[in-house]
Formats: structure tokens, C-alpha cells, sequence
């Protein structure tokens, strides 16, 4: 039997603390879906398209992981493919509530699928994408917060950008 799980999120963009997650989720189960919301209550920089791109960059070295774009309720998604298990990272305590939250709708909208939480490594607790919009909107470098093929990704947008407003504009 396949052991498989979704790991959902904006990743706008993929941090080093997402990748930590889904390295460590790659070792545990046989197969791993990166799911990227498509409509996100986030006022996104990249666009569903470029969130994906950048996440399948950064993780093309790990066989087992699959990214896909979702739109939706994620439980209908999980649903859709067949899959019970949501994984979701808990970086510090503060991230707790939102999560206890979000993984209780989930149930009581699908009882059959488990929420399970992984820690990321230590290092990495302090990332956040907003973070690192922030840093990226105003021309800052973040390669220390995100994997270089996303920082590549980043660099490319900039040049597209022209840097005319000094950084990278919203979607
Ligand atoms: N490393 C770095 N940052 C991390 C992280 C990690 N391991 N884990 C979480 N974060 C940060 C993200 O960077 C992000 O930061 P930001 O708020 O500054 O942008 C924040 O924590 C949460 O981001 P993410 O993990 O991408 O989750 P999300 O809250 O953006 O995604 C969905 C939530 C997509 C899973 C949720 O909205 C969803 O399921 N939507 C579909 C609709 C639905 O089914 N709704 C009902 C369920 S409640």
C-alpha cells in the first residue's frame, strides 16, 4: 500500500522552511503532494503559476514529491485524489491556534482525513513568506530565507520588472 500525503499551502514564495518540511515528509511517506492554492485569501506576489513553478524548481531532486495547483476546499481535493493525510508544519508555538483550527474544519469536513504536523528544523522557525515578500518587494536580498532555484526565479521576475518600481509588484 502507498503511504501518500498532501502538504497544502500559498508558498508566495517557497521558503527554506517549506522545503525542510517536505524533505523530511519525502523520508516518512512514499509519496508527497505539494499543494499550492490557487486562490489565495493572501493578496499574492506570484501568480498560481509562478507559486507552482517555483516550488517544482526547488524540489525536482526529490523523486517521491509532486506539485500540483488546487482550487477549492482542500478536502474535496484530498478527496479527489484519493488521499487521507494533510500535513501542515508547526513552526513555534503562535502557529498553533490557526492551525488546531484549520485541521478541525477539515475533520468535521472530512472525518476521514487526518492533519499531521511536522516541525522543521529549528533554523528555519523564524521564515515566513510575508517576510520574504517584504524583503524581495523592496529590492533586499533573500537568498538566506529561500532555496536558490527559487532565488533564481525571484532574480529573473526582478529583471522582468525592470526594477522600475524598485522591486517586484503584486499579482
Ligand atoms: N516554513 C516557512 N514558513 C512557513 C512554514 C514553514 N515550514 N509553515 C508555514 N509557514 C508560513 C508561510 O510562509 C506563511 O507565511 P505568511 O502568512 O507570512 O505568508 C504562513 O506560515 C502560512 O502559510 P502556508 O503554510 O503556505 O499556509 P497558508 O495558511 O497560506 O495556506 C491553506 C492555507 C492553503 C492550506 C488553506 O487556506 C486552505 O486549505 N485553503 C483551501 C480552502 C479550504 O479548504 N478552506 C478550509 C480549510 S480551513
Amino acid at each position: 500500500m502507498r503511504h501518500s500525503a498532501i502538504y497544502p499551502g500559498t508558498f508566495d514564495p517557497l521558503t527554506l522552511g517549506h522545503l525542510d518540511l517536505i524533505e523530511r515528509a519525502s523520508h516518512i511517506f512514499d509519496r508527497v503532494i505539494v499543494a499550492v492554492v490557487e486562490q489565495s485569501r493572501k493578496n499574492t506576489v506570484f501568480s498560481a503559476d509562478e507559486r507552482v513553478a517555483m516550488v517544482r524548481a526547488a524540489t525536482r531532486n526529490l523523486k517521491n514529491v509532486k506539485v500540483e495547483a488546487f482550487d477549492g476546499l482542500l478536502v474535496t481535493y484530498a478527496r479527489r485524489k484519493g488521499i487521507h493525510v494533510l500535513l501542515r508544519g508547526l513552526r513555534a508555538f503562535s502557529d498553533f491556534e490557526y492551525e488546531f483550527q484549520m485541521a478541525l474544519t477539515n475533520r468535521k469536513l472530512a472525518s476521514e482525513i487526518e492533519t499531521i504536523f511536522l516541525m522543521p528544523k529549528e533554523t528555519y522557525s523564524y521564515i515566513n513568506s510575508s517576510t520574504v515578500r517584504e524583503v524581495v518587494e523592496r529590492g533586499g536580498d533573500s537568498s538566506v530565507f529561500v532555496p536558490p532555484a527559487v532565488q533564481r526565479f525571484i532574480a529573473r521576475r526582478l529583471r522582468q520588472a525592470g526594477r522600475r518600481a524598485g522591486g517586484v509588484s503584486r499579482k
